[in-house]
């Protein structure tokens, strides 16, 4: 049932390439720059929305931020994005022109459940992205979009991650094109990069062994801090909770800005900087702080757009070529390498302690 794989979670990292094909088939038409997602939420409403509120909870808000860069590029809307136990609905002016999106894998997590309905409650409209058809939030919500990326066994959300920002870079196009914020070549461009998705991850999955190397290389390490900028931050983030929730490793993911606010008191040549230095994710900006983790002795490993090469690096992963789509591509490594981290360390990947997931309803 794992396919030969040792474990739900490797098996899952390599389904991503069908999970993203599934996410856009019959969805997209590169040429006319258009999608189609059967959204019952009217064009009408989408052109005079004024603003989005993403609702979600661990790696589904992950997602979320990584959409609300491209939303509010692309889309021309104002977008927040909160943690659902956090959320408290402030509709501004006109509710009704607020949409509040809940991005949940399961559908049933209880805090971003409470969100969108609070939400609903006071009168803004509610869409709900997520991989389950049939789950509290699809009826809680006045529409659904599906992230159609197939059941997911393992505690820690992988294909999930990628096919949630797949389907919200969709979902951007759509209201960039009905806002008139998009023209059809730019549409077309950044529904080229979403299509280049399964090949690109399908290299990465392709060096698997590199990346083991690495992650046995600095197993034994005291801390793990990610580092990113833009689009880079929310993959940080999302390399930081993959790594601390299958490995129990301190891991912290930030802006790289940040780097010298705070962290930088705790980095040692013990604590490898991981830093997504790809296309959209601000790699020169980013660079002037893996100077800093540098000049502490840090080991740094870095993500970095195919054909850069940085010499503050210790270890270079190559990220083929996708534009706003690269950084994704990037967390892929990121997870490769919690894998391994973990793996070596033979903790039970699929089940971490103290974690539990909801369970698709079979
Ligand atoms: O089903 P959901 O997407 O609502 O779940 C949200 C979080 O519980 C989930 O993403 C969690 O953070 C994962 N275990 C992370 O790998």
């Amino acid at each position: 049932e794992k396919g030969g794989y040792e474990h739900y979670m490797l098996k899952e990292i390599h389904e991503q390439p069908q999970a993203l094909r599934q996410a856009l088939s019959g969805r997209v038409d590169e040429m006319q720059g258009t999608v189609e997602l059967g959204l019952d939420l009217p064009a009408e409403y989408l052109r005079s929305l004024e603003e989005i509120q993403i609702v979600a909870c661990g790696t589904s808000y992950h997602a979320g931020l990584y959409a609300a860069h491209l939303l509010e590029t692309h889309a021309d809307v104002r977008v927040t994005v909160h943690v659902a136990s956090e959320y408290e609905f402030r509709g501004g002016r006109d509710p009704w022109r607020t949409l509040v999106v809940a991005v949940t894998q399961s559908g049933e997590t209880a805090e971003t459940l409470g969100a969108l309905r609070d939400a609903a409650r006071t009168g803004a409209r509610t869409l709900a992205v997520t991989n389950t058809v049939g789950s509290s939030i699809t009826r809680a919500a006045d529409d659904a979009l599906y992230i159609r990326a197939g059941p997911e066994i393992g505690v820690a959300a992988t294909k999930t991650f990628v096919s949630q920002v797949a389907t919200l870079a969709l979902l951007t196009v759509h209201l960039g094109r009905v806002r008139d914020t998009l023209s059809a070549t730019e549409a077309g461009e950044l529904l080229g990069d979403v299509r280049g998705l399964p090949g690109a991850v399908q290299r990465v999955l392709n060096a698997d062994t590199g990346v083991r190397d690495v992650a046995e290389t600095y197993v034994d390490s005291v801390a793990f801090f990610f580092i990113g900028r833009y689009l880079g931050h929310p993959v940080s983030m999302e390399g930081a909770l993959k790594l601390k929730e299958i490995s129990y490793d301190h891991a912290e993911g930030f802006p790289a800005g940040e780097l010298k606010h705070g962290p930088l008191a705790l980095v040692t040549d013990e604590t490898p900087v991981l830093a997504v230095l790809t296309e959209g994710a601000n790699a020169d900006a980013t660079l002037n702080s893996v100077k800093e983790a540098e000049s502490r002795g840090a080991p740094v490993i870095g993500c970095l757009s195919e054909g850069r090469d940085e010499k503050f690096i210790d270890v270079g992963f190559d990220v083929p070529e996708l534009g706003e789509m690269e950084p994704l591509v990037a967390n892929v490594y990121l997870q490769l390498f919690a894998y391994h981290v973990a793996n070596s360390k033979g903790r039970a990947i699929d089940k971490p302690q103290y974690l539990t997931k909801h369970r698709q309803l079979t």
